[in-house]
């Protein structure tokens, strides 16, 4: 495709966008796009999801049988919003830090961005994290549901933090952030731009940012992000072969200084 062809459709995207921003999720007919592979561990969830539980179990790998499992209760309900559900990415990043183990997560502050049920940070919590999940105040009460389900107050707090917004006395300076599956609304990709850097300004912050491919216009993200952050795939990922078919990008930012 040609430089013309390609920004036509990127435009087009965003025209789309506009009248209907979460369209990228709804690719499936009877929901969400979330394409079911035999290793997957996050069954499927149409958006009309209400009020339901999965029992999830990471690492799962058959690379890794030997590891030590957590398994997480999670309660999963469209109607707080798109968050309220578990998504791909989500499950990517889940797993990849349960591969890592408690050796990795063990005592760090770790804060997570756009937690929707709070997955990813439930995991790095019973790895022994002390976290802060995060989210749009609609998903607050399901986030808080899912930490009390799995007995894990001890460890992960549950915070409003609106991308963009300055940071409230509230949250932690994490040494480990943690993001998946936040790239989906172009009028978000500036905020959450600007709230990475917020929390990362010392350079020993890592990030761990799991991302799934959807559309053309997300390079938008990227040119923005390529101002504050370098990045690389994160490439010690057994299961990276699974989801790299899924269009699904598993990446450790750095930011400049
Ligand atoms: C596709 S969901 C991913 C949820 C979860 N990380 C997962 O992988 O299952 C994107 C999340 O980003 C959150 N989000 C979107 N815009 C946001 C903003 N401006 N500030 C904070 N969170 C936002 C949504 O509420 C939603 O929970």
């Amino acid at each position: 495709m040609d430089e013309s062809n390609c920004q036509n459709e990127i435009a087009q995207d965003e025209a789309l966008d506009t009248i209907d921003p979460l369209r990228h999720f709804r690719t499936g007919k009877d929901g969400f796009d979330m394409h079911i592979e035999e290793t997957d561990i996050i069954p499927h969830q149409p958006r009309s999801v209400q009020d339901e539980v999965l029992r999830l179990s990471f690492p799962q790998s058959p690379a890794l049988a030997s590891a030590q499992q957590v398994s997480i209760s999670l309660r999963v309900d469209a109607s707080p919003g798109c968050g309220g559900i578990a998504w791909p990415a989500g499950e990517v990043l889940s797993n990849y830090i349960a591969m890592r183990g408690r050796d990795y997560i063990k005592g760090r502050q770790i804060l997570e961005l756009g937690s929707g049920t709070g997955l990813v940070g439930l995991v790095a919590g019973a790895l022994g994290g002390k976290v802060q999940i995060t989210d749009q105040a609609p998903l607050l009460g399901i986030m808080q549901r899912n930490v009390e389900m799995n007995g894990l107050q001890a460890s992960v707090a549950v915070s409003e933090l609106n991308w963009g917004e300055k940071l409230s006395s509230e949250i932690s300076q994490p040494d480990l952030i943690l993001a998946a599956d936040c790239v989906y609304f172009e009028p978000a990709f500036p905020l959450l731009v600007q709230t990475l850097w917020d929390l990362a300004h010392c350079e020993k912050t890592e990030i761990l940012f799991c991302y799934k491919k959807r559309r053309k216009a997300d390079k938008h993200f990227f040119a923005l992000l390529k101002k504050k952050f370098t990045w690389k795939e994160v490439a010690d990922d057994p299961s990276r072969h699974i989801y790299t078919r899924e269009a699904i990008s598993l990446l450790t930012l750095s930011s400049r200084s």
